[in-house]
């Protein structure tokens, strides 16, 4: 038991270094790591241990809240729970087609589509909404964050709960007003959970079925950049095995399609973390943003904090 705790504290360290805001624990869980902390006595075996250990690492990314308490409870992983199994359930990206037409003609357009998504429907909280990109759709810049929360399903607009205050803070920093850049998130609708308290990251399959609606928004907009808030959001744009941290590609100039992305801290996690440091850090990673742009820094901005 105490390797699986370990583990478990290693592992939400580690989320905690990539960005990653929240994680979902059932209240069966807190119950049984409380249990455990209390009465650690018993050294588990090392075949155990190496059980749990191996359960851990790449499947903890689109963990539910089910695995995260097979993890406490050192079960071993089910065959039927991957996160392939929970692509099949969603399926395959829907096709679909756009008018020819102007900017607003399409996007009008793709966000019909989204909006009656059946897919995105049936996995939308009931009563609920589905949350579309927003913005202008001649944007320089195309800020993607990770999925709505409950702020935003209840609005049906992305970022406009405690986040996205701080994201709009960051936008004025840099000389613009939140109509003058696009907002999209890799999901459009919040990852379901037992609760209404609490967030848990996307699946990889949630993540790969509303990726193309994401992709169209990018098609229409043509931003100049796109700049990834968050862990999720850059492996949702740069592919699932293409960092372990978020630190290895922060601020680094890297392309989704031809386009070039720069992933920084996701807005919750500068709120949850006490760090100037990284508040800084994300804040230099906004004025390589306004270099590329080509936006006008004046020694105030090169001096701010976030
Ligand atoms: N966090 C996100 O990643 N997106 C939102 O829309 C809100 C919070």
């Amino acid at each position: 038991m105490r390797y699986q705790i370990e583990s478990v504290v290693d592992e939400l360290e580690r989320l905690r270094k990539e960005g990653q805001d929240r994680i979902y624990v059932s209240e069966e869980s807190l119950r049984d790591l409380k249990l455990a902390v209390g009465k650690i006595i018993a050294e588990d075996s090392e075949k155990e241990m190496e059980s749990v250990v191996a359960l851990i690492p790449d499947r903890i990314r689109s963990a539910t809240a089910e695995d995260f308490d097979r993890v406490l409870k050192g079960e071993p992983k089910k065959a039927s729970k991957t996160s392939g199994d929970r692509k099949a359930t969603l399926g395959i990206p829907l096709a679909f087609e756009l008018p020819e037409g102007n900017k607003q003609k399409r996007w009008d357009a793709l966000r019909e589509i989204v909006l009656n998504c059946p897919k995105c429907n049936e996995n939308k909280r009931e009563g609920y909404q589905l949350v579309f990109g927003v913005g202008s759709l001649d944007a320089d810049i195309f800020f993607c964050g990770e999925a709505p929360g409950a702020d935003e399903e209840e609005q049906g607009e992305p970022f406009v709960g405690k986040a996205g205050q701080l994201l709009d803070k960051m936008i004025g920093a840099m000389g613009l007003a939140r109509e003058e850049v696009y907002i999209g998130n890799i999901m459009n609708w919040r990852p379901q959970l037992p609760t209404r308290v609490g967030n848990r990251p996307p699946t990889i399959g949630e993540i790969e079925f509303c990726l193309p609606y994401l992709r169209a928004q990018i098609e229409i907009v043509k931003p100049k950049l796109i700049v990834a808030l968050g862990a999720t959001a850059a492996k949702g744009l740069l592919g699932s095995k293409s960092f372990r941290s978020l630190r290895e590609v922060k601020g680094e100039w890297r392309e989704f399609e031809k386009t070039p992305l720069l992933a920084t801290y996701h807005p919750s996690y500068l709120l949850r973390n006490d760090s100037k440091r990284d508040k800084r850090s994300a804040w230099e990673d906004l004025l390589k943003v306004m270099e590329r742009c080509g936006l006008p820094i004046s020694d105030r901005q090169r001096g701010y904090f976030l």
